[in-house]
């Protein structure tokens, strides 16, 4: 196969959770281009219509499923959904995720600690589960779990709430155990690392406090945030024949972030 022709998608069906808004959404455009037909999961059903309107236009079935993926039995019910709309997943990408919580190691309530994993690391667990035991009966299929820089790379300073690097540096194992077990039977599972990226939410806080942009891009080589679409091209690229011997790799997407 023609070397770009391995990056096409047509007839792959992707599961993205958080694929409304923000990074994933982002990600979702890239793979409905390159083919893909899409399962979005996200809490607010306007913002999943709106996703859904604007990628069906690229010609693509597109479905939504509007649900909680924070709670272990919110993420078990967001996937039997998936699991009825009964089109065979080839793609999920472990998106949801965030810091949440501004708070020191020191006063970290457990209860929040735990809340925080379940949304960063069972979340994408679960998923994988779920959605994952259809890719090993049928022997194809590819995981990528969104991880970030913020764990097991660095520690992002002036901000607390470590759960976030203690999670994603979890999901960063995750990713590498899951990749070994499950490349004999012919599942892929890999990771993409952002940086910062100027997503709409990003805009906002950046707005309220201006200062914080300005030391990401003195931390970063090449003196900028990423825009979203920057992001969609390694998805596709890990989705996608033209990475099949590649398992178990993070790729970092940030500007240079990790270099300095
Ligand atoms: N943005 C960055 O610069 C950056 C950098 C490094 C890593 N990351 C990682 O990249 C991923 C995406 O980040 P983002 O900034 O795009 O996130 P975001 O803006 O917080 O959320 C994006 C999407 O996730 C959905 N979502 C949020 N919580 C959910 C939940 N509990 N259940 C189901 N859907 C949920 C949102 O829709 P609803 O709100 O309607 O549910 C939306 O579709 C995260 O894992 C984040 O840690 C981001």
């Amino acid at each position: 196969m023609a070397v770009l022709d391995q990056f096409r998608l047509d007839g792959r069906v992707a599961v993205i959770t958080g694929g409304s808004r923000g990074l994933g959404r982002a990600m979702a455009q890239g793979l409905a281009e390159a083919g893909a037909d899409l399962i979005l999961i996200g809490r607010d059903q306007q913002s999943l219509e709106a996703a859904r309107h604007e990628l069906a236009a690229l010609g693509r079935w597109v479905a939504i499923v509007p649900g909680d993926v924070s709670t272990p039995q919110g993420a078990e019910t967001a996937c039997e959904q998936v699991l009825q709309l009964n089109r065979p997943v080839d793609i999920l990408i472990n998106n949801v995720g965030g810091r949440r919580l501004d708070v020191a190691v020191e006063d970290m309530p457990i209860q929040q600690w735990q809340e925080l994993f379940d949304l960063n690391l069972t979340s994408a667990l679960i998923c994988s589960q779920k959605i994952g035991r259809g890719m090993l009966e049928r022997g194809r299929g590819c995981v990528i779990n969104v991880t970030s820089i913020a764990g097991p790379w660095v520690t992002i300073p002036n901000i607390r709430g470590r759960h976030y690097e203690t999670a994603k540096a979890a999901l960063t194992a995750l990713t590498r155990a899951m990749a070994a077990d499950w490349a004999p039977r012919g599942v892929r599972v890999n990771a993409i690392a952002p940086g910062a990226f100027l997503t709409d939410a990003n805009r906002r806080w950046f707005t309220i406090k201006p200062e914080f942009q300005r030391e990401f891009e003195r931390r970063i080589p090449m003196a900028r945030l990423g825009e979203p679409a920057e992001l969609a091209a390694t998805a596709v690229f890990l989705a996608s024949d033209a990475a099949s011997y590649v398992t178990g790799a993070t790729l970092i997407v940030d500007g240079g972030y990790t270099l300095w």
